[in-house]
This record gives structure tokens, C-alpha cells and sequence, in this order.
């Protein structure tokens, strides 16, 4: 195992509040020091002076769509845009084929994350059987696997019906495991093709209004409320669901929130370009809404980022809007997305953006050590980023095996330059070691 000593980085880490230059010594796969002008003692000296060194990046929505859309990405092609992106655990959605509702399937995806090794693989157990909204998945099953799966969700299928939902947060009680409940009614969207709103009118597109989202989730958040059960809201869209968040957090319900960096970044007027790279779902949004999660995200009120990296292959993609599927990448300009759009513009302080790729997520579900401090006994999970790197997205040349990325042509700042796994690096130099 290398030992390693990461010197005169910007040691960011928001679980101590701690941002300020150190040196980070690594033995046997964890931090064994951190303190200022340690001297190398045998290690490999990573020259970090100017750069920015975080616990690596925690993705509690990921599609790597292994078994059975490996057409679109696999386990190995997904970690290698993690640790590109500086992610260090992912959390790959149910949405396979089969479905990830059995032990067997959560065993083999969490298997293989381990056998690629670029990232720790945490599957997401289905909330139903095939996704169907109707009979429950044996969490317990899930819960007691190799996989230890502790979150639930049927992803893009809300759990349309009520009685369902609320068994099945009964159910995940007994484990403290969380439902994520994709928050979409699904009587309100039955043709939408992008946000009702004035931009759905002057493009005569079919509307996704926000209140399909926040009738779901005030459904959700009053369920979960009475059974003193965990609910996370996924890809938070709407101010109105923010609104929502906010009282239940002010009551005490035991409510967490993600929200992806093209609903930070993106409004729905960019469709005008008719470009299916931005068809997504929930839909982009407002500019008013995009504010509101902005403002949420710095308060709080959303705990972390979180990618729904969801890679498509060119041929379904690369169509006419309406035929195009929903889902973009995510996981390679996350966090430079997030550091040029809200750092850069001053909505987010440099400590709150790491924390909300780390300790956030860290806090939604049991990730193994990730996402926690820098400190001595912790496992290295570490990113190690570039904050002077100015860089153009091209789908082209990005790890994942589709190219579906939202922010094509973009100038971003920042960088990851290294990641390492448990003191492993898996991007040395910008390069992913496979
Ligand atoms: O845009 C999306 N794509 N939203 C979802 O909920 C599912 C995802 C996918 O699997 O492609």
C-alpha cells in the first residue's frame, strides 16, 4: 500500500470547519497525520501547494445502469467518471435490468464497484418489486446482504400509491433506512415534456408543472411526519419544494434533500435550443427556482449535491426532443459546476460546496467512512483538486462511455487532479488508473 504524504495543500474539511494549508500524511490506506511542515519519512511527497485537498465526494444518485443498460454505462465506466469527477462512493439507482430488488442483484453491483476499485459502490435497493409501485422489495433481504443497502427508492417511478408509501417507510424504520421517493404525480405529467411555464408556452412543449412535485413530496413529508420515518427528497426542483423542506425540518421530520448541479445551474429558457441534452427529469426549471435552491443549498435546508448522472447512448439521445429520453451526466463537472455557477458568484461559501459533496450526503445514509474529516485513523478518501483550472466540457473526451452532458461547450473552473481510495490513487495527474 503506497504511503504517501500530500504536502502544503489547502486542506479543506468541513466536518472540523477546518480550511487551511497542511500536510497530509497517509500509511496503510488511512490519514495518519495532518499538521503543518511534516517531513517525508520514506513517503512519496504529492506536491499540493496551491491546491485544494477535500474528503473525496459522496453521490447518493447515480446511474451506472449495470446489469442491463451497459450500452449506456457499466460499473467500470461509471467510477472512472467518479474518481475523474473526485468521487470517492457512489450510489447507483435500482433502475437496472433486472431491477436492483434482490440481494443477488444489489451483491453483484456492489461487487463489481469492488473489483473495478475506483470507487466504493453503495447499490440503492427498489422501494417495489420491478418497479412496479405495488408489492414491496424485502428490505430486509437488501439490508442484510454483502450490500448492507440501507436506501430505497424506485427512481424515476414515484410510489404513486399512498398506502404503499407508507408501508414501505413502516418497513424501512426497522432498518433506519431512508425511502427517496422520486416526487412526481404522475396524473399531473401524463404528456409534459418540459417546465409548465411561460417557456412550455412560447414553445408550444407540453407542461410538467411544479405542483406535481410538491403535492408528492407535502404527501411524503406528512406520511413520514406520522410514522417518525426517514425520508430523503431527491433532485429537489421547485422554491415550492423548498418551502416544503423547510417547515418539515422547522417541525422535526426526519426529512433530507439532494439537488443536482444542472438544477443549481440551468433554467428551462435554455430550451429554446430544442438540444435533448437538457431534457431531464424533474425538469429545468425557472430562474426563480433556481434561486431558491441556491439560497437552500447554502442554508441548509438541501443537505448535498447530488449528480443523477444518467448516461444515455447517442442513438436514443441524439433525437428529436420529444423521442429524446431524460438524463444527463453529471458526475465529471459536478463540482466545478457548483464552484464556478455559486462559489464563484458568492452564494456559497469554498467550506459549505465541499461539505455539501461530503459530510451532506455522508449524513443521508451509511457510506462506509466517506465524506467524513481528514484526520489521523480516518480512511484516505481523498480529492485532491485544481482550483486554477479552467477547462471546456466536451462530451467527447469525459470517462463516462455516453456523452450526454448538459453543460457541452462550457467553461468551468476547478478541477480534480488526484483521487485516492482508501490512500490508493484512482486519478493521479488528471488520469484515472484503471
Ligand atoms: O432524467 C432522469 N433520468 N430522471 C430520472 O428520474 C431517471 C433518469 C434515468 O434513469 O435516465
Amino acid at each position: 500500500m503506497a504511503e504517501l504524504l500530500l504536502k502544503g495543500g489547502r486542506v479543506l474539511d468541513p466536518s472540523r470547519g477546518h480550511d487551511g494549508v497542511a500536510d497530509v500524511r497517509i500509511a496503510d490506506g488511512d490519514v495518519v497525520e495532518v499538521g503543518a511542515d511534516l517531513s517525508a519519512d520514506g513517503e512519496e511527497v504529492v506536491d499540493c501547494a496551491g491546491l485544494w485537498v477535500a474528503p473525496g465526494f459522496v453521490d447518493l444518485h447515480t446511474h451506472l445502469r449495470e446489469p442491463g443498460f451497459e450500452d449506456a454505462e457499466d460499473v467500470a465506466t461509471g467510477s472512472a467518471a467518479g474518481a475523474a469527477g473526485g468521487f470517492t462512493a457512489l450510489c447507483p439507482m435500482a433502475n437496472t435490468d433486472p431491477v436492483c430488488d434482490s440481494a443477488a442483484v444489489a451483491e453483484m453491483v456492489w461487487r463489481r464497484g469492488r473489483e473495478v476499485g475506483l470507487v466504493d459502490v453503495f447499490p440503492v435497493g427498489s422501494v417495489t418489486r420491478g418497479l412496479e409501485g405495488h408489492e414491496l422489495t424485502e428490505f430486509g433481504e437488501l439490508h442484510h446482504s454483502a450490500a448492507h443497502v440501507d436506501m430505497f427508492s424506485d427512481d424515476g417511478k414515484p410510489v404513486a400509491d399512498a398506502l404503499v408509501m407508507r408501508r414501505a417507510l413502516q418497513y424501512a424504520t426497522a432498518f433506519d433506512a431512508v425511502i427517496c421517493n422520486h416526487a412526481e404525480d404522475p396524473d399531473l405529467t401524463s404528456d409534459a415534456q418540459m417546465n409548465e411555464g411561460v417557456m412550455s408556452s412560447v414553445l408550444g412543449l407540453p407542461g410538467w408543472p411544479h405542483e406535481a412535485e410538491e403535492i408528492m413530496v407535502a404527501r411524503d413529508l406528512i406520511l413520514a411526519a406520522g410514522l417518525g420515518a426517514r425520508l430523503h427528497v431527491p433532485h429537489v426542483s421547485t422554491a415550492g419544494t423548498v418551502e416544503l423542506i423547510r417547515a418539515a425540518k422547522a417541525k422535526g421530520v426526519r426529512v433530507t434533500a439532494e439537488v443536482t448541479p444542472h438544477h443549481l445551474s440551468l433554467d428551462d429558457t435554455r430550451i429554446a435550443s430544442y438540444d435533448p441534452n437538457l431534457k431531464v427529469n424533474p425538469p429545468l426549471r425557472t430562474t426563480v427556482d433556481v434561486e431558491a435552491l441556491r439560497a437552500a443549498l447554502a442554508d441548509g435546508t438541501i443537505d448535498c449535491v447530488a449528480t443523477d448522472h444518467a448516461p444515455h447512448p447517442p442513438e436514443q439521445k441524439d433525437q428529436e426532443w420529444e423521442h429524446a429520453p431524460c438524463g444527463m451526466l453529471g458526475l465529471e463537472t459536478a463540482f466545478a459546476v457548483v464552484v464556478t455557477d455559486l462559489v464563484g458568484a458568492g452564494v456559497l461559501d469554498l467550506l459549505t460546496a465541499v461539505a455539501r459533496f461530503t459530510v451532506g450526503p455522508a449524513g443521508v445514509r451509511d457510506v462506509g467512512g466517506h465524506g467524513g474529516a481528514i484526520a489521523a485513523g480516518a480512511p484516505a478518501n481523498l480529492t485532491v483538486i485544481d482550483p486554477d483550472a479552467r477547462w471546456t466540457v466536451d462530451g467527447f473526451a469525459l470517462q463516462s462511455r455516453a456523452r450526454n452532458t448538459p453543460f457541452e461547450g462550457r467553461e468551468l473552473t476547478t478541477r480534480p487532479v488526484h483521487t485516492f481510495l482508501r490512500g490508493r490513487p484512482t486519478l493521479r495527474d488528471g488520469k484515472v488508473l484503471l
